[in-house]
């Protein structure tokens, strides 16, 4: 059966055959269930075929002789499926759900400034470069190091972030203690949430999104430490806090903010947007209110953990005057713009009347 096919191919035949059978068996939504847990023949699935690179459990010269094809693995069943992370087309992204698309890694230009056209700011930009040369992916041409930490590019891999066997963290992500695939070791735990289901779930909307309850900005700190002194701001061309709570003003502009068009006429109740989320522990993936005082700032209050179709992962385009002008310039996606009108001003404003404090 399946598992006897995987096992006599090697190498990029056998991703290709995995990315086909996931094609194949892709309508079938519990047609890969259970890879993650250990069950029977899943080993085979992401092992058997990579002897050669040192991925055969307990044999081979350690797992990360060339980490590449390791990504590529993952990403033949989550490219298009299992919560579509990637797509084929920056131009046509998959739904976006919560993590951002790593398709935008292979945009022409992300800028939509005024110097968008003489000075193009490539797509390896949007986001995370995960070396994935069967997906047209490479590593990072800008930073050497994870900015801010001494997370080494040339390792970063899904692997580096979620753990391939699975665990019981959120998206399997990597915890405190236990070396990963580069070998490094994280001193933070995984953040606690939850998220939309990965085989059945809907897509990112008000109504339904990821609930961050605590931990983000800690966890991205195992890579990124000096962010979490206001955004590693000797360095950084931001100065701004990244793992605080909201102020009594955050708070309040947060709940009555609704869009350039009607500044102050949102409602508590009604007024969370996805595109702009805050950490609480009450938070469910189906809460439309806004924050209150335990709520808190993090890296996804602005950042997606992926990619995004704006420089630096942005989940708005930090660079724009107004929402209008997202992609008008490069020619890159328009992230959806969640009041729609074009004169929209960027999304600080959810938290800061005014744009700022
Ligand atoms: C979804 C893909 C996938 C599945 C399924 C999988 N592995 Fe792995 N495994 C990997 C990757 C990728 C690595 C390389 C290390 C890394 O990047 O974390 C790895 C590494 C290993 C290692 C080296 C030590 C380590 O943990 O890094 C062992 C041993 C191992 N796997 C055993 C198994 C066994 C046994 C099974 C079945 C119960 C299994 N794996 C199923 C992807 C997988
Ligand atoms: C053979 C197909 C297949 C491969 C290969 C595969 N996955 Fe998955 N993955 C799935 C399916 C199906 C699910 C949803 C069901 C489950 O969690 O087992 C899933 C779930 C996930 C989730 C979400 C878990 C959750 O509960 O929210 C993450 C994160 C993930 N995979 C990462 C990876 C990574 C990283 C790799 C590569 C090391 C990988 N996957 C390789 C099929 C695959
Ligand atoms: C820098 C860390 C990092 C890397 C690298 C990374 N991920 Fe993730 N991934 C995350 C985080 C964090 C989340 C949860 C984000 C959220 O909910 O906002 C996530 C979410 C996911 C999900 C859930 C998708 C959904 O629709 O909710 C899948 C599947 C996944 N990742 C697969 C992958 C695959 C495959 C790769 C490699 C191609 C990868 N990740 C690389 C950090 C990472
Ligand atoms: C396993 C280590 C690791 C973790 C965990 C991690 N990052 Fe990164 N990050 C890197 C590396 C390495 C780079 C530089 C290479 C690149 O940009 O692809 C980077 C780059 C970035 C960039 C700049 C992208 C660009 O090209 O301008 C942003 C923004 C970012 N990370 C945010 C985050 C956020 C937010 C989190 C938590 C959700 C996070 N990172 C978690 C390793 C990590
Ligand atoms: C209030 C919004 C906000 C929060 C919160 C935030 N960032 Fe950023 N981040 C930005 C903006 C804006 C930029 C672009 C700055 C520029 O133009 O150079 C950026 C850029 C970056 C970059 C690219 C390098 C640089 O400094 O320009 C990295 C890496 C990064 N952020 C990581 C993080 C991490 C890690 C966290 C959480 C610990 C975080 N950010 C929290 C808004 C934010
Ligand atoms: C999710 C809410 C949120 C978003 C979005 C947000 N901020 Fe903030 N901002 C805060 C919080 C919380 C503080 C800390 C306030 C305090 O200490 O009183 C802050 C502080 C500031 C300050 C004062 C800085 C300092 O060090 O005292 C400025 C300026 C600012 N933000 C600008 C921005 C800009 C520009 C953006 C968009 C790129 C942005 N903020 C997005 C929540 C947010």
């Amino acid at each position: 059966m399946v598992w006897w096919g995987l096992n006599r191919g090697i190498g990029a035949a056998s991703i290709m055959v995995v990315a086909a059978l996931c094609v194949l068996l892709g309508s079938v939504t519990s047609g890969w269930a259970g890879v993650h847990d250990g069950g029977v023949g899943s080993c085979n699935i992401c092992h058997a075929m990579h002897a050669t690179d040192g991925m055969s459990p307990g044999g081979g010269g350690g797992a990360l002789l060339d980490d590449g094809p390791a990504s590529d693995i993952c990403l033949s069943c989550h490219a298009t499926d299992y919560g579509a992370v990637m797509a084929m087309d920056p131009l046509v992204p998959a739904p976006e759900r919560g993590p951002g698309n790593f398709i935008f890694l292979l945009a022409d230009n992300l800028n939509d400034g005024p110097s968008g056209i003489s000075d193009p700011i490539p797509g390896d930009a949007a986001g995370h470069n995960v070396r994935a040369p069967g997906h047209g992916l490479a590593t990072d041409g800008t930073y050497m190091n994870s900015p801010g930490g001494t997370y080494p590019a040339t390792m970063l891999k899904c692997t580096s972030c979620h753990d391939p066997h699975g665990n019981t963290n959120y998206r399997m992500l990597r915890g405190r203690g236990t070396p990963q695939g580069a070998g490094a070791v994280f001193f933070y735990d995984a953040p606690s949430a939850k998220g939309l289901d990965v085989v059945l779930g809907s897509d990112e909307s008000n109504a339904t999104h990821v609930a961050y309850n605590n931990g983000m900005s800690l966890w991205c700190a195992n890579c990124h430490f000096d962010y979490l002194d206001d955004h590693n701001q000797y360095v950084s061309n931001f100065d701004h806090p990244t793992d605080d709570a909201l102020g009594t003003d955050q708070i309040q502009q947060y709940s009555i903010y609704n869009g350039t068009l009607d500044p102050a006429g949102g409602l508590f109740a009604t007024s969370f947007l996805a595109a702009v989320p805050f950490e609480d522990a009450g938070n469910g993936v189906s809460t439309t209110s806004g924050p209150t005082a335990s709520s808190r700032l993090m890296c996804l209050s602005c950042h997606r953990a992926h990619a995004s179709s704006a420089p630096h992962a942005g989940r708005w385009d930090f660079n724009i005057e107004t929402l209008g002008q997202d992609g008008v310039v490069s020619g890159s996606y328009p992230i959806a713009n969640p009041y729609q009108d074009p004169g929209q001003d960027p999304l600080c404003w959810k938290c800061h009347a005014g744009g700022e404090d």
